[in-house]
């Protein structure tokens, strides 16, 4: 053959390398990108005409002018979710529930937390999104005296009437009561998309759901952060890294 065992390392080694590469290159990146789910845009990019509490995300989006409208709606096209299921719910504690809404459609930054749903209405879904103190205890604190029956809202519901209602047998009682600490309200009531956490609205370690976009969207440093150094970082850049030294050896 000619080739010695020295040179056709080099080669395995190189090629290996290639693919390393070539994986990493065709796993989406989960910077900047939009989930796969019911209203979400395949790629964020400006949207001019975001409505009202969504436009902090006019720059870069995942939602349409017409979803950002639609997520400030009392019973939405997009949902068809009713937040009055025990009385109406006070505008103070409803504007956390839009801002929850267009935070969930409309950023681009949300992709370390993606995970599979395997529900008839999207094939993805956030799970255990790091959310700031700040943000998850003022939505605590302005809805604590709104009424609800349940602490899950993404199931359990009766649906027969074509928006959710409160299913037999359960209560209409404060929130405070429903959620007694401000985590479990942010947990519990879309079934872990959020985690509640210590960390502090600008210190680039937690998703803010509210900011000012006159600095920028701090969530783009954060989605950085934990897609370097989460425990689901890709395995992609280890692979080239443990190749990396047999081929630097097998070319001395
Ligand atoms: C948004 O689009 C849907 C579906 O095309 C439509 O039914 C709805 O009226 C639109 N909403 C607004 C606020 O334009
Ligand atoms: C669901 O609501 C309908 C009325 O809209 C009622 O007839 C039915 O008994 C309810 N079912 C449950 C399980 O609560």
């Amino acid at each position: 053959f000619g080739l010695s065992v020295r040179e056709m390392a080099a080669r395995w080694a190189v090629l290996g390398l290639l693919a390393a590469c070539m994986t990493s290159a065709a796993k989406k990146s989960v910077l900047n990108m939009c989930m796969d789910a019911k209203h979400h845009k395949t790629e964020p990019g400006p949207e001019g005409a975001l409505h009202d509490q969504c436009v902090l995300w006019k720059d870069n989006a995942c939602c349409t002018a017409n979803t950002s409208m639609e997520a400030h709606q009392d019973q939405s096209y997009l949902y068809n979710f009713n937040w009055n299921h025990c009385g109406v719910m006070p505008d103070k504690c409803k504007q956390h529930f839009i801002q929850d809404t267009c935070l969930y459609e409309c950023s681009p930054n949300l992709g370390p937390w993606i995970d599979q749903a395997d529900t008839s209405w999207r094939r993805e879904r956030i799970l255990n999104v790091p959310l700031c103190k700040e943000d998850c205890e003022l939505w605590w604190e302005d809805c604590k005296d709104a009424i609800t029956c349940k602490e899950n809202w993404h199931k359990g519901w009766n649906w027969t009437s074509g928006t959710n209602r409160c299913p037999r047998g359960s209560i209409c009682q404060p929130f405070k009561y429903v959620f007694p600490r401000p985590a479990d309200l942010c947990e519990k009531i879309w079934s872990n998309s959020y985690k509640y956490t210590t960390e502090h609205r600008g210190g680039g370690r937690c998703i803010q759901m509210w900011f000012d976009p006159a600095n920028g969207n701090p969530n783009v440093a954060v989605a950085k952060y934990y897609a370097q150094n989460g425990r689901d970082a890709s395995p992609a850049p280890r692979a080239v890294l443990l190749l990396l030294p047999a081929a630097l050896l097998s070319l001395l």
